[in-house]
């Protein structure tokens, strides 16, 4: 790939009200597993079972951002950062899942949010970034239709208490996700497995953000209420009609099939066969309770993806062809450094009728290396700066988008890739909790100066 010259690239060109933030999740830099009565999640289980994470990492600590928070604040601080994003975990609030509230947990979300404030520092809040109570998987977690309701009364509690001071709400991250890997391919926690799971969790995870985002509606009637989906540009391996279709069911499944009964275009049955199973699972009125109108979209866009057809892949007949047989750039997870994605991305859900959009995460893994005090992640910081001509080129051709949230403040635990997965603007070593900020952390401070 030719590298595109980026110096030129400034904060204004991307308009005065553009947003620029960071975004982490709970269970990925928290720690304080069990800490003032916090109950497990899913992803506690799952991190504690044999062979689950590479290397058997776990999150008992993680980046202990539960102690280090104002540290870390005063980093966003330091980095010029105006946007947090941060997640709320639901057993820290609700230990089983359902009442009593834990006060234990609404003090320390209070604690952060009244710190981001003071800091000048806007919160942005994910309700649901996969680390569901234990106590609710035991009830079946989100294959039981009841987890609409569970969800709704943990919005509503949220709401309650951080809804005086919090304008920003994401209901819930990735769906696509955290149900294929969670749910179909058993390699994410819960670590259930098959297309029955699946697409019971697929429509119940589809009617509770619906139904979360009305109890917000509701609560907070001035929120700016968003949800987040990942999306990836597809393409055919080849021009072969075969690979042509398969390349659309692909793109059905991974672009398509969460997003559009949010925005009242029911689940793309016609486009991928296998979702007409999920007429047994939807009951009378859930086509209408399906939709929302929310204020912003949040895309979460790392690569895309080349497609080829095959028929030894069930429901899809389908296959992703690896970064690697392609034998181009790619991350330390694998994913081709392919900037225009973001762009392709961009153009296909401005297609839709959505009334904001904004980069919810995006960023990148790479073995960095820590000498003299210094981390030289210039990979980072040009996929990082490549990605931003990238919505530049989208909004010169007249593409709406409203943000861009990097993916992530720090290294942090990068569920079943462990800590070997390295994300952040600031480097962590992971003995010492020592924070140093990278050269693409200095960059951006740079950058939004
Ligand atoms: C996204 C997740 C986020 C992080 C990045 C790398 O799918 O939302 O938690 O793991 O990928």
């Amino acid at each position: 790939m030719n590298k595109v010259d980026t110096s030129f690239l400034h904060k204004d060109q991307f308009g005065q009200d553009f947003l620029w933030g960071v975004s982490t999740a709970a269970f990925q830099i928290e720690g304080a597993h069990d800490a003032d009565g916090k109950g497990s999640s899913i992803w506690d289980v799952f991190t504690s079972q044999k062979g689950k994470i590479k290397n058997g990492h776990h999150a008992l600590t993680a980046c202990d951002f539960y102690n280090s928070y104002q540290n870390d604040i005063d980093l966003i601080n330091e980095l010029n950062i105006p946007n947090f994003r941060f997640s709320i975990s639901w057993p820290r609030i609700m230990p089983t899942g359902t009442h009593p509230v834990n006060q234990g947990g609404i003090d320390y979300y209070n604690k952060i949010i009244d710190s981001l404030l003071a800091s000048g520092i806007e919160p942005w809040i994910t309700l649901y970034h996969w680390d569901l109570p234990h106590d609710l998987e035991v009830k079946g977690g989100w294959t039981n239709r009841e987890s609409v309701s569970w969800f709704s009364e943990y919005v509503a509690v949220c709401a309650q208490y951080f809804g005086d001071r919090v304008k920003n709400w994401m209901v819930i991250n990735e769906p696509s996700v955290f149900t294929g890997a969670g749910y179909f391919l058993g390699i994410h926690a819960p670590g259930k497995k098959g297309i029955t799971n699946y697409l019971k969790a697929m429509h119940h995870v589809t009617l509770a953000t619906a139904a979360g985002a009305k109890k917000l509606r509701n609560l907070i009637p001035d929120a700016n209420i968003g949800t987040t989906f990942s999306c990836t540009h597809i393409e055919p391996f080849s021009q072969s009609p075969k690979d042509i279709e398969a390349a659309k069911r692909v793109d059905t499944l991974l672009n398509r099939t969460f997003i559009e009964p949010i925005l009242g275009l029911g689940y793309p049955q016609a486009d991928l066969p296998v979702l007409k199973k999920l007429n047994n699972y939807i009951l009378e009125d859930d086509l209408n309770n399906l939709a929302f109108e929310f204020d912003f979209i949040g895309l979460q866009c790392y690569t895309r993806e080349v497609v080829k057809s095959s028929l030894l892949i069930p429901y899809i007949g389908a296959e992703l062809i690896s970064a690697e047989k392609r034998n181009v750039i790619a991350t330390d997870m694998g994913w081709e450094v392919y900037p225009p994605a973001l762009y392709h991305v961009l153009k296909k859900f401005n297609s839709y009728n959505i009334k904001k959009i904004i980069i919810t995460e995006n960023g990148a893994a790479f073995p960095d290396i820590l000498k003299n005090g210094k981390v030289y992640d210039i990979k980072r910081t040009h996929y990082i700066q490549d990605h931003l001509e990238q919505i530049l080129k989208a909004k010169k051709d007249g593409y709406n988008v409203d943000g861009y949230f990097v993916w992530s403040l720090t290294d942090n635990f990068e569920w079943a890739e462990g800590y070997n997965a390295r994300f952040g603007l600031i480097h962590v070593d992971f003995d010492t909790q020592q924070r140093t900020i990278k050269h693409s952390g200095l960059w951006f401070r740079d950058f939004l100066s």
